[in-house]
């Protein structure tokens, strides 16, 4: 058997370590299972062996993930004086974060600029605005310009970001950014992020965004690090197969070209989603002419991704008796009053009843980190497992937390 296979599927989970795990804790439960991160980060090592890795902590900031994440010897991409905070508090060294954000707030600019006098943190600039703002507040320390490439890659329009005018200097004012940043202080690399979800079927629109960088970094010469973004895919469907990261950390070596700087990549998704699965329980079933409405505790509020980009997600039921029963096409369908909050539709389930468990897989990535208080719904715990244990990392908030930070 592979010790460390290239996708953990929701069938792989242990169902009875999961109910278990549901009888302590209730649900929603979001379960992260650390020793799969380590995998995940091992075999992104193993492919990209001489590329700087950083994870891209906006996919799961929870303390456990970063301080495993961190012991593994990966950097930090940060979008956020948040998430830089976060990334300190776990353990990262300054030389270790990047600072990659986006429209930067001057609250962020303030924090960032005292931190990294103190910490060698790199901060990359998506504009030339940007560039002033940290010059005015005295910033000679390490900068990176991130470009946009005009080529976007994604699942889902809502994450292509390579061609979409919000992110980074236009390509062609890069040369020009970069030699105004060389003159505010050291500047150490160009950065792009073309989107999320780079799937194996098609690798030429990454190809194309890493081959523009590739070309930008000979124009600029003297550059430490060359950032081609994250957005790795993971298989959501359980019959999709996984991305094969050697064929594409070799179509991106390839279009990078002949560059003297390091190659830097910076995967979010990839370290957790398969690491995660939500635990929700089954509230209500509703016989409609339509469908049947399977109502469960979990929803857009736990897990976004579905009512925001339409995302599938594997659902799989964790009962003893599941083989016994006749498979019905649910609707699954959360506690928030929005029409928008559907997990699933039309999707084949063992008959649920009312107090089924369920699990829903690929939950690691974007899921707790997305998850809000709308419609007054306290957020869901998260326990992590390692090394045979259990521990809750994010306990659950109660009715009165909902309203702790109002006068
Ligand atoms: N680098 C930059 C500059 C990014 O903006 C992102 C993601 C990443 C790296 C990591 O992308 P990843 O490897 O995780 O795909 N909430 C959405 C994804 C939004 C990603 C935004 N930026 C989702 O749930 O699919």
């Amino acid at each position: 058997m592979n010790e460390n296979p290239a996708v953990r599927r929701l069938a792989d989970w242990d169902a009875e370590r999961l109910r278990d795990l549901a009888d302590a804790h209730e649900t929603p439960t979001y379960i992260l299972d650390l020793g799969r991160v380590r995998e995940n980060a091992a075999r992104l090592r193993e492919a990209f062996p001489d590329a700087d890795l950083a994870y891209a902590v906006k996919a799961n900031t929870t303390n456990a993930v970063l301080e495993t994440l961190e012991a593994t010897g990966v950097d930090a991409e940060c979008a956020a004086a948040g998430e830089v905070k976060r990334a300190l508090d776990a353990g990262f060294d300054g030389e270790r974060i990047r600072y990659t954000a986006v429209n930067p707030p001057d609250r962020d600019l303030d924090y960032i600029s005292e931190v990294a006098r103190a910490h060698d943190i790199v901060v990359t600039v998506g504009s030339e605005d940007s560039l002033d703002r940290m010059a005015e507040r005295g910033f000679q320390g390490q900068l990176c310009v991130r470009v946009n490439p005009g080529v976007g890659a994604g699942h889902h329009a809502k994450v292509q970001t390579g061609a979409e005018p919000k992110f980074g200097v236009p390509y062609d004012r890069a040369t020009a950014v970069v030699e105004r940043a060389r003159e505010v202080g050291d500047l150490v690399g160009i950065h792009a992020h073309a989107g999320s979800g780079i799937s194996g079927d098609d690798l030429s629109a990454h190809e194309e965004f890493v081959a523009r960088m590739g070309d930008l970094a000979r124009e600029v010469g003297d550059l430490e690090f060359v950032a081609v973004g994250g957005g790795f895919g993971v298989p959501y469907h359980e019959d999709e197969p996984p991305l094969d990261l050697h064929a594409v950390a070799a179509a991106t070596r390839e279009a990078l070209g002949d560059v003297s700087a390091r190659m830097a990549i910076e995967p979010g998704r990839y370290f957790v989603a398969d690491a995660g699965v939500l635990l929700a329980t089954v509230n209500t079933v509703k016989e409609t002419p339509e469908t049947t409405v399977v109502g469960i505790d979990a929803g857009m509020t736990t897990l976004i991704r579905p009512a925001l980009y339409d995302a599938y997600h594997a659902v799989r039921s964790l009962e003893p008796d599941v083989p016994r029963k006749r498979v019905v096409d649910v609707e699954l369908a959360g506690p928030v009053c929005e029409t928008a909050d559907v997990l699933a539709r039309d999707r084949p389930l063992p008959e649920p009843t009312r107090g089924d468990l369920l699990a829903i897989g690929n939950a690691g990535a974007y899921g707790y980190e997305m998850a809000s208080n709308y419609n007054s719904r306290p957020r869901p715990a998260v326990v992590a497992l390692d090394h045979g244990d259990d521990r809750l990392v994010a306990r659950r908030e109660d009715l009165t937390d909902l309203t702790r930070l109002e006068h």
